[in-house]
């Protein structure tokens, strides 16, 4: 089928790979030029397993003038982002500015449907479609052709591709039987697996078929934000259960596996620690706060899920007072600064947050990452940081490090070499990742959050 996907973030560039891969004709859209400039030229903006390789194996097309594609488009996706506001609400400038373009530019000749992808507020899907076919008809054309629905996406950073390749679940929400049947035929390969699995992107082991789920538009966005949102507060949970379990002399992990082996419960999204950020959890959580908040509704659970979450970084500052009382003056390396393993997006990570706390309270952060540290120079070049790439050069004179994300380059580092180089021997694994026996055998104090 012929697609045009207007957006080339996480969302829009690995949806756009996924599917020129099982097939489609993919024209991809962005109004940023040097993006669109460096995706012609073969260069991907954002680092992902086995993207650069299906973006040169496939023949997408990348403009910046929607004009030029939208009228052979069979499927129009929007999946532009849909950053918090100051006030926790969405910023949906990006969703409209698209849905105008299509408004404006669109003359439909055959059936076309629109795709919301971008997570977008209940209720947005249904403005968005009454927008576009009103500027269709002010237009002096027929909407009639014209078919909407909603597709919320589930891909995590880091195995984008084969969320979007190997996925649990397609949710379609339309009333619109046409909708439905395009959609049906452009994630068939999907479905039924029928594309040729790429060597980069191997699908994971005992996989359940993909269920799609027809829905009407306002669940499918609700799907989206609770689905998140659940996620996060169950990572809170198991936060609040691990300050419990320091009182109580109960190892959290071990409760954690304990837990995670009812197959109600299953071990995902158990990892004490750090807690959540990223572009969706803090966003998507906030939002539907914000939602409810415009209903009149109470969302108590929600509400601690997101103070649970703040007060991780406490946790972390209270186990640095109680080891050096004054935290003035005090070396603090960081080991890791993207908010969670395996990607290089440094936007709302818990170790930036953290960081800026320990220096309100005088302390001299220096931040190590096996991948984050080229985007992290550019996005934090006002703030105070120190970077280094090598962690153990990160590690002189430190008077404590913390292990703020888990990367694979981190549990396998020579903590004796790490150790020889710091001034005060002293670790706070706040992932849970290192083994505490061997950092205690290099010399190095090792408490975990
Ligand atoms: C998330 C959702 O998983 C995905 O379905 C949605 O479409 C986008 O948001 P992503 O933001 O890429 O994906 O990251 P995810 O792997 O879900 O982790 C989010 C945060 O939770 C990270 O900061 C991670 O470190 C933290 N986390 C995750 C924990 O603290 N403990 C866990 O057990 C799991």
């Amino acid at each position: 089928m012929k697609v045009v996907n207007i957006g080339t973030g996480y969302v829009g560039l690995n949806t756009a790979a996924a599917l020129a891969w099982i097939g489609h004709d993919v024209a991809c859209v962005d109004i940023d030029e040097s993006k669109i400039n460096s995706l012609k030229n073969g260069v991907v903006p954002i680092r992902e397993e086995g993207l650069d390789d299906l973006i040169k194996n496939t023949k997408i097309k990348f403009t910046t003038d929607l004009a030029e594609v939208i009228n052979d488009a069979e499927v129009i996706f929007i999946a532009v982002g849909t950053p918090s506001l100051p006030n926790g609400h969405a910023n949906l400038d990006y969703v409209h500015n698209a849905a105008n373009s299509i408004g404006n530019l669109i003359n439909p000749t055959h059936d076309v449907t629109i795709i919301v992808k971008s997570t977008v507020p209940i209720g947005v899907n249904s403005s968005i479609e009454d927008s576009i076919r009103n500027q269709v008809k002010l237009n002096n054309l027929d909407d009639s052709l014209l078919h909407f629905a909603s597709n919320p996406e589930f891909l995590r950073e880091g195995c984008a591709l084969s969320d979007t390749l190997y996925p649990d679940r397609i949710v379609i929400g339309t009333n619109d039987n046409t909708a439905f049947e395009m959609m049906s035929k452009l994630y068939a390969p999907l479905v039924d697996q029928t594309f040729t699995i790429p060597d980069s992107v191997q699908p994971p082991k005992d996989r359940p078929k993909t269920y799609i789920l027809h829905t009407n538009q306002a669940s499918a966005e609700m799907i989206k934000y609770s689905s998140n949102v659940f996620l996060a507060l169950k990572i809170s949970y198991i936060n609040e259960i691990s300050s419990l379990c320091e009182r109580l002399g109960a190892d959290v992990d071990d409760v954690a596996k304990g837990m995670g082996l009812d197959h109600r419960i299953a071990p995902y999204f158990l990892n004490s620690g750090l807690g959540w950020g990223g572009s969706c959890f803090p966003k998507d959580t906030l939002a539907l706060l914000q939602i409810a908040k415009d209903m009149q509704c109470d969302t108590p659970i929600i509400q601690a899920a997101w103070y649970v979450n703040e007060a991780q970084i406490d946790k972390v500052i209270n186990k640095l007072k109680y080891e050096f009382y004054e935290l003035h003056d005090l070396n603090v390396t960081l080991f890791g600064l993207t908010f969670k393993p395996n990607t290089d997006d440094v936007r709302n990570s818990p170790a930036v947050s953290l960081a800026r706390q320990l220096i309100e309270l005088g302390v001299h952060v220096t931040f190590t990452d096996p991948v984050g540290l080229p985007n992290a120079r550019k996005v934090y070049a006002d703030e105070p940081f120190e970077f280094e790439d090598d962690p153990i050069k990160a590690s002189l004179d430190s008077d404590c490090i913390i292990l703020t994300t888990e990367w694979k380059q981190f549990k396998s580092l020579d903590y004796k070499a790490v150790a020889s180089n710091m001034r005060h021997k002293f670790m706070i694994d706040a992932r849970h990742c290192l083994d505490p026996k061997y950092i205690n055998d290099v010399g190095i104090k090792y408490i975990k959050l």
